[in-house]
């Protein structure tokens, strides 16, 4: 069992654009789809728009490029304080682009979620990102893409799937029509997966995950 009682998650979201995602999980959380409290909003830069919808939303942000540490193991720290700080108890990567020190994904172990904007283990692992990850698919051929929802581990785009969902190929689709797309299933499909943690429905045997019936 992973997330101990069925109780409001204290989400901490990192981001580093848009941040689409942490607004469709604002939304949920908004609508009662979403059982969590947004504490924290932690971001690599300054002046992107998820930090516009942060504090619309009068959710904390916290400002931490890792170039700003002496060490990958200060970052790591301050992140981890940060964290404390706001008591998140579970994260939500959306979008962000830096790679999480190996102390704070341990620290969230199987409470770190990831979403990947394909059907992994198609498409993920380093240089698989943005726009390029749907001009591959497209170069391939592939009639299907989708959205993956994954726990975190050490590596790139490698931890246990806890939700997938296809979205087809268009014969005509050109990378942003496809992304703009797959975003929208993720809007949805990321929100959902959180639930099932908030619900506390979320087993792992191994590297599957099992979902227990409501
Ligand atoms: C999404 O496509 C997500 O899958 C990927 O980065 C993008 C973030 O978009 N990891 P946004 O910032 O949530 O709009």
């Amino acid at each position: 069992m992973m997330h101990g009682s069925s109780a409001p998650l204290r989400l901490a979201v990192f981001a580093s654009g848009g941040g689409s995602n942490f607004g469709a999980m604002l939304k949920a959380i908004g609508a009662g789809r979403l059982d969590a409290e947004p504490v924290l909003l932690i971001t690599d830069r300054p002046g992107i728009s998820a930090i516009e919808k942060a504090e619309r939303a009068e959710v904390p942000v916290a400002v931490l490029p890792p170039s700003g540490f002496a060490s990958e193991g200060a970052f790591a720290e301050a992140l981890l304080e940060v964290l404390a700080q706001h008591g998140a108890d579970f994260v939500a990567l959306a979008g962000y682009l830096k790679k999480i020190p190996a102390e704070v994904v341990q620290a969230y172990r199987h409470r770190m979620l990831n979403i990947h904007p394909a059907l992994l283990p198609a498409f993920g692992g380093k240089g698989f990102y943005g726009q390029r990850i749907h001009e591959a698919v497209l170069e391939h051929g592939c009639r299907v893409t989708g959205v993956t929802v994954h726990l975190v581990d050490a590596e790139y785009d490698t931890g246990p799937i806890v939700l997938q969902e296809p979205v087809p190929v268009k014969q005509d689709d050109t990378p942003r029509s496809l992304a703009a797309r797959v975003l929208q299933v993720e809007h949805h499909l990321y929100p959902k997966a959180l639930q099932l943690f908030a619900e506390d429905r979320v087993i792992l045997e191994d590297r599957r995950v099992l979902i227990r019936e409501a």
